[in-house]
């Protein structure tokens, strides 16, 4: 589907902003949804709204059948073996956080080792550094080398040094900061001879790259629904099988049990054992929409060449403006999906906030990724990001918006 097609699709995409046509490059926070997507959402609101799993009467059943659906689509897009190995979350860092609770929790001990990267979101660092509190687990980091790549070395050191007390290696695949792809799978290997376990954060690769849990051999991958252009309050934990036969559910309360007495539970098998209480029903079938979506019109090798340009042009742009300081590679070979910069004397917020201005929509702050920023000796930056559907014509109206910025600043 050409790229006409694709933005007829996305109603938000004709909407002014200050009188100005939307230029929406704030993808990596959250992307679009397409009207599919939409429709499902209404759709089940207007025909099947009702609880799942507890009710025998139609409307139940329906609801039942399209959440349990919307498992199997997840499954089959990310090549789990199925539905037991993927559990609805409200979002990647709740992902994230499940097999910290349930792993970190209830398998390591104090002196174990998780390892994270330099180049982690928040969401990546946080649960571990709860973990670390909590349980003395102690979290050991993959330096970002000068060239913005991880350095592997590091992790070979670590797992050298702490031997089969390095339980976990939790890294991303595309980082939001610096738009490098990590070589996944060779770390993945690496961890995997140690006999560590390993979790990857696809929150950006999931929208521009196939994900095939098998091809990695990890045990967990965790994305947001809602940056695959699916609804805000969706993510998802793939885990092994074997993973979730065996760890005790972290939440506890009613869809997730099979039977309750005053002294025990039997708890209902995965993944509904980790899904306690209402879940986000109509969350999860606008997911399955978006995953419909993605697998009939898209084809990411002809998106990643569209994107490639994107990038070349706002880096080429952004390197003739005087002051820019790009955080990341500038080789646009090396970069997905994101550029963030800092600009001499003009602060990202006054950036973010004069673009707006011009109905352009940047973001402008650490991106939650702050030890990344810290690495590289930067402050907030500003950063544009995109998604399948951005133009050409809106890198060029970010670029001119920004000259006239900083001219206005200085
Ligand atoms: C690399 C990465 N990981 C995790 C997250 C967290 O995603 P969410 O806020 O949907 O939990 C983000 C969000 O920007 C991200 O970019």
């Amino acid at each position: 589907m050409g790229l006409e097609e694709i933005r007829k699709q996305f109603p938000i995409l004709t909407r002014q902003v200050n009188g100005k046509q939307l230029v929406y490059l704030d993808n990596a926070a959250t992307t679009q949804k397409p009207e599919a997507v939409i429709n499902a959402i209404s759709e089940f609101y207007l025909q099947s709204n009702s609880n799942v799993h507890r009710g025998f009467h139609t409307l139940s059943e329906e609801a039942t059948q399209q959440y349990t659906a919307a498992h199997e689509k997840v499954a089959k897009f990310t090549n789990a073996t199925g539905i037991e190995e993927i559990v609805f979350t409200r979002n990647a860092t709740e992902a994230i956080n499940l097999v910290a609770q349930t792993v970190g929790r209830q398998l390591l001990v104090s002196g174990d080792v998780v390892v994270l990267t330099e180049m982690e979101h928040h969401s990546n660092i946080v649960p571990w550094q709860l973990l670390a509190k909590e349980k003395g687990i102690t979290i050991e980091w993959i330096g970002v080398k000068d060239d913005f790549q991880l350095d592997e070395e590091n992790l070979r050191f670590i797992l050298g040094r702490y031997g089969d007390r390095v339980k976990l290696l939790s890294v991303v695949d595309v980082s939001n900061v610096l738009g490098v792809r990590n070589n996944v799978k060779q770390l993945i290997s690496i961890a995997k001879q140690a006999g560590a376990a390993t979790l990857v954060d696809c929150a950006q690769s999931v929208s521009r790259f196939k994900i095939d849990v098998k091809e990695w051999g990890c045990d967990f991958l965790v994305f947001s629904g809602h940056k695959l252009f699916g609804p805000t309050g969706t993510g998802v934990l793939y885990a092994r099988k074997q993973w979730l036969e065996k760890l005790e559910p972290w939440m506890g309360g009613g869809e997730m049990v099979v039977s309750v007495n005053k002294a025990s539970a039997i708890w209902a098998d995965s993944p509904w054992k980790f899904e306690a209480g209402t879940p986000n029903i109509a969350g999860g079938i606008g997911l399955g929409a978006a995953i419909d979506w993605v697998d009939r019109n898209i084809d990411f090798s002809e998106h990643a060449v569209n994107e490639k340009d994107l990038i070349d042009i706002a880096l080429k742009g952004l390197s003739q403006i005087s002051g820019i300081s790009i955080l990341g590679p500038t080789d646009s070979t090396e970069r997905f999906g994101v550029v963030a910069f800092s600009v001499d004397k003009v602060h990202p917020h006054d950036i973010a906030s004069f673009l707006d201005e011009d109905g352009i929509a940047i973001r402008a702050g650490y991106h939650c990724a702050e030890p990344v920023h810290k690495r590289f000796g930067f402050g907030s930056t500003a950063r544009i990001s995109f998604a399948l559907y951005n133009t050409k014509q809106e890198v060029e109206a970010f670029l001119d918006s920004l000259s006239r910025c900083i001219k206005k600043f200085r």
